[in-house]
């Protein structure tokens, strides 16, 4: 079984097996966050780019859970740098687990560190855990990349961001829902603060007139695939 919450803005945790992954780890940081950091398991934590609501709270983490960060290579070394336990990956390389394989794809976006200083680049990342396909769209525009992953990889379930200004927008993403060629979608990445305030329910009807799935999930809920 897979359990996928969601913790708030872009971060999740999927747990599977003995496995706990984080994913955009922005907990301690964002007031709307929800998850218990004490009673949870942390084995791997992904990180999409190095703006601070993605980063959060991956590098104490890493060190209080021995948990492995894997991101884009310039953000890992940087992590590493901050004594983090972290590895390093390419656009398209697949990194194997043992409870499956995650994939950086593209994003764009812009990263930096905490200090303001080039991070590489932004990705997205598709989740294969044991068959079931999870696509984090992590902070992009719409782009027509999202073809390729769609037709090379269908994802099942993609997370995609439709809070506008730092990202695409609600009419956007669904375009992008079809781009990606996926069943179900969750939005993510919206009213965590003003200036990323959109109507969910205005997005699940779009996403449902196509015949696809949307569930909006509020900080703390998720669901079994
Ligand atoms: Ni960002
Ligand atoms: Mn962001």
């Amino acid at each position: 079984m897979i359990s996928l919450q969601y913790i708030g803005h872009s971060a999740f945790y999927i747990k599977t097996g003995g496995y706990g992954i984080l994913i955009d780890p922005f907990i301690t940081g964002n007031p709307k966050a929800v998850f218990d950091l004490n009673n949870n398991i942390i084995t791997n934590i992904f990180v999409t780019h190095g703006h601070g609501d993605h980063l959060g709270d991956a590098i104490p983490l890493s060190k209080s859970h021995n948990a492995e960060i894997c991101t884009i290579f310039e953000l890992a070394n940087y992590c590493m740098s901050k004594g983090a336990k972290a590895h390093g990956a390419g656009m398209g390389g697949k990194i194997d687990f043992p409870w499956g394989s995650a994939r950086l794809l593209p994003a764009f976006h812009s990263s930096s560190t905490p200090e303001g200083y080039y991070a590489g680049m932004p990705a997205s990342i598709l989740f294969d855990i044991n068959g079931t396909k999870i696509y984090h769209a992590g902070d992009t525009c719409l782009n027509s990349e999202m073809k390729t992953v769609g037709e090379i990889y269908k994802p099942d379930i993609a997370l995609l961001p439709i809070g506008s200004n730092y990202t695409m927008d609600i009419e956007e993403a669904v375009v992008a829902s079809i781009w990606l060629n996926a069943k179900e979608v969750i939005p993510m990445h919206y009213n965590t603060f003003d200036l990323i305030k959109a109507d969910a329910l205005k997005f699940k009807t779009s996403i449902e007139a196509l015949n696809k799935k949307c569930t909006i999930l509020n900080p703390g809920e998720g669901i079994n695939l």
